[in-house]
């Protein structure tokens, strides 16, 4: 099991694997990996010569400080699991110098719009964080072809913008969210749930679920005031938004059309923890 830790050292060992082998799959994480992670980097080591997995809590993405120094890292424990799946797998793990050497800040995008609405709204910055480190680490790794979940599906959406817009020659693979047994989309930060919102936080997929029920026969509007009254009468968790939009263009819903594909987005508070899920409608 090979760990990088330095662009220069990870570059020196693509170039030359490059004579060998034909294709390179890459999964950017921040690491305290778990299985909703590790189904992505078995797709990158079934589908290529060599899978290559990035594990690095990105500053600039963080729009809360406090959430940023809680966030788990959990370095060893990530490198013996994914050692357990495959010994061949790279890790490329670096410094926040070694990524932005002498000024840690977001360089600005235009994802025609998709940065606005939801987590963009509500994470001032974010996305700008987002496509700045992977559109390094794409320029580093060089990969055929990247990773990345569902369970971040605006963030997909953007990194598709983000590939086409420059250019990049990577070709963007979306993976099913992987849930707990209970329907908790898995995620790092549900470790620090308190146990109280750990057993209600199942309730968000619940209702995920019979909003895309009632979808089938109510218009957008009548769905989303149904959701909100749900979470106005739990005890525990506080909907930040909750928003049924066009997988495209991520904009709400006005009016429905059976030519359009849909999603319902969520994020939640469970005390200070804050937890996205979507699911798709049609
Ligand atoms: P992170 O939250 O560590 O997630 C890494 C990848 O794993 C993302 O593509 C995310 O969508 C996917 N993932 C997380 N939980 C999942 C689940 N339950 N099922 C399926 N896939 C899941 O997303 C990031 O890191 C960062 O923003 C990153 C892209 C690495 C840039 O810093």
């Amino acid at each position: 099991m090979t760990v990088f830790t330095t662009k220069s050292e990870i570059q020196n060992y693509i170039s030359a694997l490059k004579n060998d082998i034909k294709t390179i799959g890459f999964v950017p994480t921040m690491g305290a990996l778990h299985n909703g992670h590790m189904s992505l980097v078995k797709k990158a080591i079934q589908n290529n010569d060599k899978a290559i997995v990035s594990i690095f809590v990105n500053p600039t993405q963080f729009d809360n400080d406090k959430d940023l120094e809680k966030y788990p890292r959990t370095l060893d424990k990530d490198v013996s699991l994914l050692k357990v799946l495959n010994p061949n797998i790279i890790v490329y793990a670096p410094s926040v110098k070694d990524i932005y050497e002498d000024e840690t800040k977001a360089k600005e995008f235009s994802f025609d719009g998709l940065e606005f609405e939801m987590e963009g709204e509500f994470r001032t910055g974010h996305f700008n964080g987002v496509g700045t480190i992977v559109k390094r680490l794409f320029e580093i790794i060089t990969p055929n072809t990247a990773y990345f979940g569902e369970k971040d599906f605006q963030q997909l959406q953007i990194i598709r913008k983000l590939v086409t817009k420059y250019q990049i020659p990577v070709k963007i693979i979306g993976c099913k969210i992987h849930r707990e047994s209970n329907g908790l989309a898995m995620s790092s930060r549900n470790e620090r749930l308190k146990p109280e919102y750990r057993e209600a936080a199942p309730f968000i997929y619940k209702i995920l679920k019979l909003a895309k029920e009632k979808f089938g026969t109510k218009s957008a509007t009548k769905v989303v005031e149904w959701v909100e009254k749900q979470f106005e009468k739990h005890k525990l968790l506080k909907l930040e938004y909750f928003s049924i939009a066009d997988t495209e263009t991520l904009k709400p819903v006005k009016r429905k059309s059976n030519k359009k594909n849909y999603r319902a987005f969520i994020a939640v508070y469970a005390g200070d923890i804050r937890l996205i899920d979507n699911i798709a409608l049609n």
